[in-house]
Parts: C-alpha cells; sequence; structure tokens
C-alpha cells in the first residue's frame, strides 16, 4: 500500500520505494506538512516542529489569546493561502467578491482512488492498473466557500509523487484565482542549495547551482511558453550533494506555458518551495459552481544524489508521460534540409538529399521551413499551410511520394500557431493573429501568433493540418513555434477575463495536439520552439521528442545536452550532425565528435549530403549502422554523468544497461589542452561481481597510439573495479577528440 492513512491521527502517509511523504490535519483542522524524504515509517512526524511564540507572527481568532506559539507564518503548510496569517510565498491568492484577498482553508476529508488521476485537458502522468493510487484531500475555506482539492498521485517503484490542485467555487459569488499555486512544500529544517538551468535562444539549459538565501528567489516565464530563458524544472539538495551522495528533490512542472517556480528561506531559516502557473499574467473568475484544474507537478527524492533524480525522472517522462505508438518504436533516424539549404531549395534539391540519404542508411527526410504559402524568407507566409507548387516544381503529394518511392520516409514542418502579416490568413481574419485592439502588436521573427484561446481558430488549425497531413504520406512532423507572446489579449474574452488569455492559449495548445496526434497516431511528431523554447514534460505528453536547442555545434552541445539531462531523457532530446564550420559558432569539430554527441539523443544528421566526400559518407554509415546496434541501450538505459563540461577539459557520460550486462561511455574532450591531465572516470550502474571487456570501435581504437589499461586485448576488468576505482579515458588525438567505449560484461 503506498497510502498509509491514521484516521485517528488524521496522518497521511505516502510510500514509495525509496521515499516518504507525510502530512496532518492538526486540531485546527489546518492541514501540516510534516514529512518529505528518505523512505521511514509512517509514524507522526509531526515531532519534526518546533513552535514559539514568534513576535510578529499573529495567531488565528480561535488560539489567539491561550497559544501564542500557534502560527500560520511558523508552521509548516501542505498548501498555503494569502492574507490570513502566513506571510511567505504564497500557493494561493483570491479576490473574495467583497474584494478582500484573504483564502483560509482548512482540512475537510479525503478519499483514496484507484490509478492515478487524469487531468481533463492537460497533460498529466498516467499509469497502467496497479501501477499508481490517488489520495485526494479536500479543504475548504468557510468564509467564502472556495475548496481546493489536493491530488496526489503515487507511483511507488518509480519513487514518484506527483501533485495537482483542482479549486471549485462551491460559494455563491464569484472568486478571482489571482495565484493559483499547483504545489507548495515546506521543510522544517535543512540547508538547501537550488539547481535551476537558465538560457536563451541557442544556447538552452545552463546549470546554475546557488545556496538557498534568505529572501526569495525564483525562475519563471512570462513568455507565453515555458521558455529558453528558464526551464521549468528544479532540483533542491544539501549542501555538499553531488552526483552519486546527498539528499536531493526533483520538482517538474507538467506545463508548457508561464511558471514560477520560487524558493523562500524565511525567518526561522526554513524553506519554502511554490511551483506554478505564473501569477503576473494570470488572473481566473470562478463564478458560484465553476472549478479549475491546476497543472501537474512531479517530484522526486533521492538520498544518494542528482544522478537517481535525472534517471527517475526519465523512467517516468519515458513510461508515464509519454504515450502511443512512438513511445517504444524505434524513431527513424533522419536528415533534415534546414542548415542545409534555409529557404533556399527546390523539389529537386530536397529529392536529391533524400535519394543520398537513403543510400546511407537514414531512414527518414524531414523538409523544414519554406514549402508552403509564400515563404521564402521568415517574415512571410505563416498560417498559409498549402504548398509552393511553383518552389516545389510540384505538388506536395507528389514531392513526398517521389521521395518515399526512394525507399525513405518523408516528414514536414510546420508552425501552426504563427502567422504573418504577410498570408492570406491574416488578411482574412486580422483578428486571429494576438493583439492588443488600438495598439501595434510586437513582432518577433517578423511573425504574430495566432489565438489558440480561441475555439475557432484550434478548429480552424484541426482542420488545415488535418487536411495536410492526410493527403500525403507523412511519417513525422516537427511542429515548431518560434517566438514568445506579449500584447496578450483575446478577442472572445470579455474586459475582466483578459487575465485568463494565457492559461487558455495553453489548454487551446493541448487541444489542438490531442486531437491531432489522437487522429494520427501513426505520425512521430517532435516538438521544437526555436529549439528549446518548450522544453518541459508538457509537450512530451504529446510529442516523444523535443528539438532542443537551435545550436548544433558538437561542443556547445555538451553543455546544453549535460544541463537537458537533468531532468528529461536521451529519447527526448532531438540531436543532429550538422556541417562544419558549425553555422552558429563558426567551429569545426571532427564528423567522429559530432555524431558521439549527436548519439546521446534521438540522433539525426542537418546537412547537404551532396557536399559530403566518400570518406565522410563511409563514415556516416558507420555511425549509423553503431547508432542503430547501441539503439536499445542508448535510448532507454540508465543514463549517468560521469564528468560535467563545465569543469576540466571532458565531458564523459554513461548509459548502462538496468541490468548491468552493458553500458556505453561517451568522452568527448571540450576543452583542447597541450600536455592534457588524465582523465578518470568510475563506472557506475555495473554487477559488483561480474567481469568486464572494454571495447573501442573498429576505426576509433587505431587512431590512438597509446591505449590505456583496460583496452588491449582480452584484458578484463571487474564491476567492482570498475565502480571503485574506474579507467583512465584514452587521451586526445584530434582537438576536440570523441571515445565510444562499450562495456561488456564477459560470458561466464
Ligand atoms: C526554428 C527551428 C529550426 C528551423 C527553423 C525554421 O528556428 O528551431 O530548426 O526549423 O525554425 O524556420
Amino acid at each position: 500500500m503506498a497510502i498509509i492513512i491514521d484516521g485517528q491521527r488524521r496522518v497521511f502517509t505516502l510510500q514509495t520505494k525509496h521515499t516518504t511523504y507525510q502530512m496532518k490535519a492538526d486540531a485546527k483542522d489546518v492541514l501540516l506538512h510534516t514529512y518529505y524524504g528518505e523512505k521511514t515509517d509512517s509514524s507522526d512526524k509531526s515531532l519534526l516542529i518546533f513552535r514559539a511564540d514568534r513576535g510578529f507572527s499573529g495567531n488565528p481568532y480561535e488560539v489567539g489569546k491561550q497559544d501564542r506559539t500557534y502560527s500560520l507564518d511558523s508552521l509548516p503548510q501542505e498548501y498555503s493561502s494569502f492574507g490570513m496569517g502566513d506571510y511567505r510565498i504564497t500557493s494561493l491568492r483570491v479576490q473574495n467578491k467583497d474584494g478582500s484577498q484573504a483564502a483560509e482553508l482548512r482540512y475537510a476529508g479525503y478519499r483514496v482512488e484507484e490509478g492515478k488521476y487524469g487531468i481533463p485537458g492537460l497533460p498529466a502522468v498516467h499509469a497502467e492498473h496497479g501501477e499508481a493510487e490517488t489520495l485526494v484531500i479536500r479543504l475548504a475555506d468557510a468564509y467564502s466557500g472556495l475548496e481546493a482539492e489536493l491530488y496526489y498521485g503515487i507511483l511507488e517503484e518509480m519513487d514518484v509523487i506527483t501533485r495537482a490542485v483542482k479549486i471549485i467555487n462551491q460559494g455563491t459569488g464569484g472568486v478571482v484565482l489571482q495565484k493559483a499555486a499547483s504545489m507548495n512544500l515546506d521543510w522544517e529544517d535543512g540547508d538547501f542549495q537550488w539547481i535551476s538551468f537558465y538560457g536563451r535562444h541557442s544556447m538552452e539549459m545552463n546549470f546554475q547551482r546557488e545556496n538557498i538565501h534568505h529572501g526569495i528567489q525564483a525562475v519563471g516565464s512570462v513568455r507565453g511558453i515555458s521558455s529558453h530563458q528558464y526551464n521549468p524544472f528544479v532540483i533542491l539538495c544539501e549542501k555538499g550533494a553531488d552526483e552519486t551522495m546527498g539528499s536531493c528533490y526533483g520538482f517538474s512542472f507538467v506545463y508548457s506555458g508561464e511558471f514560477l517556480i520560487e524558493a523562500e528561506k524565511d525567518q526561522l531559516d526554513r524553506t519554502r518551495l511554490v511551483c506554478g502557473i505564473h501569477p503576473d499574467n494570470f488572473s481566473w473568475t470562478l463564478q458560484s459552481g465553476d472549478s479549475l484544474w491546476l497543472p501537474e507537478v512531479i517530484m522526486t527524492h533521492s538520498r544518494d544524489g542528482m544522478g537517481n533524480i535525472s534517471r527517475n525522472f526519465h523512467r517516468v517522462i519515458r513510461e508515464n508521460v509519454c504515450r502511443g505508438e512512438w513511445k517504444k518504436r524505434r524513431r527513424p533516424i533522419l536528415v533534415n534540409n534546414w542548415e542545409a539549404t534555409y529557404f533556399n531549395f527546390t523539389g529537386e534539391k530536397l529529392v536529391d538529399i533524400a535519394k543520398q540519404a537513403k543510400e546511407l542508411g537514414i531512414e527518414l527526410f524531414a523538409m523544414d521551413d519554406g514549402w508552403f504559402g509564400n515563404r521564402n524568407e521568415d517574415s512571410s507566409g505563416l498560417g498559409d499551410w498549402f504548398p509552393n507548387e511553383k518552389k516545389l516544381g510540384c505538388t506536395l503529394q507528389e514531392l513526398a511520394e517521389r521521395i518515399t518511392k526512394e525507399g525513405i520516409q518523408f516528414g514536414i514542418w510546420v508552425e501552426p500557431e504563427g502567422i504573418s502579416e504577410d498570408s492570406d490568413l491574416y488578411r482574412k481574419h486580422p483578428d486571429w493573429a494576438v493583439g492588443i485592439p488600438g495598439r501595434k502588436p510586437c513582432l518577433s521573427r517578423c511573425q504574430w501568433i495566432l489565438d489558440f484561446s480561441r475555439k475557432d481558430v484550434q478548429d480552424y488549425i484541426i482542420g488545415q493540418i488535418s487536411e495536410l497531413l492526410s493527403g500525403i504520406p507523412v511519417s513525422y512532423v516537427k511542429w515548431d513555434c518560434n517566438r514568445a507572446i506579449c500584447d496578450k489579449f483575446s478577442g472572445m474574452l470579455d474586459g475582466g477575463r483578459q487575465g485568463e488569455f494565457s492559461h487558455r492559449y495553453v489548454l487551446g495548445l493541448y487541444r489542438v495536439l490531442e486531437e491531432l496526434t489522437g487522429k494520427f497516431p501513426e505520425i512521430l511528431f517532435e516538438s521544437c520552439s526555436g529549439g528549446g523554447g518548450r522544453l518541459d514534460v508538457g509537450m512530451l505528453y504529446y510529442m516523444p521528442q523535443i528539438w532542443i536547442s537551435d545550436t548544433t555545434d558538437a561542443i556547445e552541445r555538451l553543455s546544453i545536452q549535460y544541463g537537458a539531462s537533468f531532468g528529461y531523457p536521451v529519447s527526448a532530446m532531438g540531436t543532429h550532425v550538422s556541417m562544419v564550420p558549425n553555422h552558429q559558432t563558426g567551429r569545426v569539430t571532427s564528423l567522429s565528435t559530432r555524431g558521439c554527441v549527436a548519439m546521446a539523443g534521438t540522433f539525426g544528421y542537418e546537412l547537404d549530403i551532396s557536399k559530403l566526400s566518400q570518406e565522410e559518407k563511409d563514415e556516416i554509415k558507420e555511425q549509423i549502422g553503431r547508432f542503430k546496434k547501441y539503439y536499445n541501450l542508448i535510448q532507454n538505459g540508465d543514463y549517468y554523468r560521469l564528468s560535467s563540461p563545465l569543469e576540466g577539459a571532458c565531458t564523459v557520460w554513461e548509459i548502462a544497461d538496468p541490468s548491468g550486462g552493458e553500458a556505453l561511455v561517451s568522452a568527448v574532450y571540450h576543452h583542447v589542452q597541450a600536455n592534457p591531465a588524465p582523465v578518470r572516470v568510475k563506472v557506475q550502474g555495473l554487477k559488483d561481481g561480474a567481469d568486464y571487456q572494454l571495447v573501442l570501435d573498429k576505426g576509433l581504437k587505431e587512431k590512438c597510439p597509446a591505449l590505456p589499461y583496460g583496452f588491449g586485448k582480452g584484458e578484463v576488468i571487474s564491476g567492482a573495479a570498475l565502480r571503485q576505482v574506474g579507467f583512465v579515458v584514452p587521451g586526445a588525438v584530434d582537438g576536440f577528440q570523441a571515445w565510444q567505449i562499450y562495456i561488456k560484461e564477459c560470458e561466464a
């Protein structure tokens, strides 16, 4: 049983394989958070709560005179609210019909549901029969009639607890939600650091680790999309924690729009974390009887470092977030023509790339931007989802058929949320573009965004894209969104409800994606937003992979992929080998290094094959063979970060089969040094008692003049030695050298 309820003490304990979570409704009906961490028993953990008379931290009226130690400002809350004595960052701020901003939520009951709850219209973790249980705790404000149902999904084996909230107005008047977070977590003690991921277009997911200090620290987005700037994923860890040691907590917001994750260290050195929709662009009116679901948060804890946090997220995303055929099916190795041609191509050119790609073993050709409407540059055509036959030299169907006849699948790029001023769609429906009446809407990449909060727009796009995809033999869709949203306003919302726009936009997007991915289950969808502008678990519910950055430079990709690996599995990361000098940085790296880095993702190519030498073509053939050979291990194995691209000279990561029978270690010298120091790594995930051999693929081995011990013929090392002592990575022969080391258990 994952849910243990002590009815008499009103203590609710959630147990997963290695963690325990607990809350308790106290004598005043306040729902206290009592514990989250390493697995322990289900006894009442309110013994961690220390009370004293805290001046200027007030007391609820009913206890005021007798007990000045009882204060909402100093008690750990399960779901905090604003205005009635808790002065810390809050989960819920409302405006009542009398204009007051207070809410006072008190325990009002619970229920247990079989399986994992779902959320209508929003992405959420799903579970097989018997894999999860749901606890729902009901809180109510006796004054206003507002209720909050706190949902907990417990995936015991995964060490995952999910949280979501449904707010219901059971009162007689309207209530406006001004801030409605999806979770609150209070720690009574602990000296934490938090790890967050910041960035920008083409340089996403930079790792940042800071002390949680007194005051508030936050990451968030008010950009309409989850954004390149901050990712909706954070880790809280104790100070000395590293990849394999120390207590760590991970939180991922299952949402693709505006978010805020805040942490506050308070007057008593305790920490609170609040995660939810960003309140700056949010207000939501609930009339009597109305309700609103708030998006889900996935939480996990490990006492053994961040590596486990990542692997827990990888597993739950692969198994319990991604859906449909492509969850398990091998994804095709693709070539995309964006960096090969940009907007400058003809149908002939595309067929030529596809044909040559096929010869190298590439399985899918993805036609990127520029095939539709009047789209020869980025300032026109968005919205006109009909082919530019003049440019293609034939119909889209003919082109797709010519390509598929070559024995290679066909894929297509779309940006259905975009609209250009210079488009037939805008000329016909100017009011469909997001913008504030009377103001000139801000341009970004010379384009606007379609108002996906409107049902008529959603229906139109579902119709247009369905028609497009039904008419051609298509196996893959790249769904892009190339700008952030501002000038927020919808013609369909009345003045008092404009604060609902951002969330309604995301709900609209999810509806469109649910319809289209449901209608075309055999098509592999890849999400993109100028690279990683919408790298979040919400999108992964609809599309199993995301193009995580427009930077294809192998060395820059090391730190982008390193950052992304904390919260996202290899199977979710779009990664391509591109041309050198690299188009974003001008850097030259070997094809071997580019291949090695791209193999830490879904793997594909983005270059003009006709410009490659025979030697390069041969190497690509070999890479494809190698990737296919290791596919299962790479996509479904356990991921370990063995060294960081932010330190030293060499980035090393490992993917081990969960059985411990094999592993692939990839090492890339990111810092080219004369006379470099040795790089030693300790391997994880193997069996102590088994013997292993380190194998360098043919070709790679011949490159290295002096191979360290372990790489010779027949040299055998025990799993225990590989874990405790490790091995030394072969030295760099070329600049930015990459090595792939396959570790295979010896047959008994
Ligand atoms: C975005 C994507 C690129 C490419 C272009 C096309 O920037 O991230 O991969 O598809 O759009 O305009």
